[in-house]
């Protein structure tokens, strides 16, 4: 990994007629690196792969890819991107390796050149055993993996890669990242959009992107860093009611629910404690577990993005 940009975004922005998708965005992004880009729904993340990827046009700003300028010379970094787009279409009635074979020729693969990836990649994507299968009868993370194997037939050096897992079980989603991790290694830039944390977390830097704009970008460990205060994970029998009467308490900055359980971000976890408990006992409500816990990317998201709309 060289400490060079090898993405770099300078104040990128999109618009569709009136609608402003990106908002003067900037981004650096190193080669070698594993970078995630999360936000909730309609924040511009498949906007700004798109655009990366040569197909959307740029309202105004600049992006150069390894020194190219996106705008002027997109077509010499067609061979350098593999993108995989949030809606992914396989060929339901092509076979696994007619898929990959449809994609080889569509990047000018030469037969020798598939003769000697395909294996590899099927192996990559453990579909060996399944080359010959149908791609609608795979399941929904085998077809992600045939997606992702078939934005890799062309080797590019760097990989956009849309929401590659929403609406894949947790086992092939660990599998996937797998994937991800051994192309990372092997020095593949990856960029990354996910709707789930837990990925933002294996990411080496991690953007976090809303309403258009780059709120934050860092390492995770930095973003977690960013929480000013120690997490309290509360379970009680009525979590609402609860909600309510932790909200006003001095110390307490944030309450934030996950199902039954709410985590409650104070100041200081040795001074509140004690304070909280009192305060749900005194409003008749049991508690039923109590214990600090070490704040995920999750909840620093959260916080950040409540910081925005407050704002
Ligand atoms: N072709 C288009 N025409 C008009 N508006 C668009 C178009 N594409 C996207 N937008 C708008 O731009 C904003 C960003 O959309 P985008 O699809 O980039 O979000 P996203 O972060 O990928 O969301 P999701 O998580 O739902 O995939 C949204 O407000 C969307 O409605
Ligand atoms: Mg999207």
């Amino acid at each position: 990994m060289t400490d060079q940009a090898y993405i770099q975004i300078n104040e990128l922005t999109r618009k569709f007629k009136d609608k402003v998708a990106l908002n003067q965005i900037n981004l650096t992004v190193k080669q070698g690196e594993l970078f995630g880009l999360v936000g909730p729904d309609g924040a511009g993340k498949t906007t700004l792969l798109r655009t990366l990827a040569g197909l959307l046009t740029i309202t105004e700003g600049e992006v150069l890819v390894d020194g190219f300028d996106l705008r002027k010379d997109p077509e010499s970094l067609k061979s350098h991107l593999g993108y995989m787009a949030q809606e992914f279409s396989l060929y339901g009635k092509l076979s696994v390796l007619e898929n990959m074979q449809f994609f080889a020729e569509l990047y000018d693969v030469s037969p020798s050149q598939q003769k000697e990836r395909f294996p590899k990649l099927l192996e990559f994507a453990r579909l060996t055993e399944f080359q010959n299968r149908r791609a609608a009868n795979l399941s929904g993370g085998m077809k992600k993996k045939l997606a992702l194997a078939c934005t890799l037939v062309h080797q590019p050096p760097i990989l956009l890669l849309d929401e590659p897992t929403t609406g894949v079980d947790p086992i092939s989603r660990r599998e996937f990242w797998k994937i991800l991790n051994n192309l990372h290694v092997q020095g593949t830039t990856i960029m990354v959009s996910t709707p789930y944390m837990d990925e933002a977390d294996r990411c080496s830097q991690v953007a976090l992107i809303y309403r258009g704009s780059i709120v934050e970008c860092d390492s995770p460990a930095a973003i977690r860093g960013q929480l000013a205060g120690e997490m309290l994970r509360i379970i009680t029998s009525d979590w609402l009611r609860a909600r309510e009467v932790l909200l006003p308490l001095p110390g307490v900055k944030e309450v934030q629910s996950y199902g039954e359980a709410l985590h409650v971000l104070v100041d200081s976890t040795s001074i509140r404690t004690r304070a909280v408990e009192k305060a749900l006992t005194g409003n008749g409500l049991e508690i039923k577990e109590i214990r600090e816990i070490t704040p995920r990317m999750e909840e620093a998201f959260i916080s950040l993005i409540r910081k925005m709309d407050r704002a």
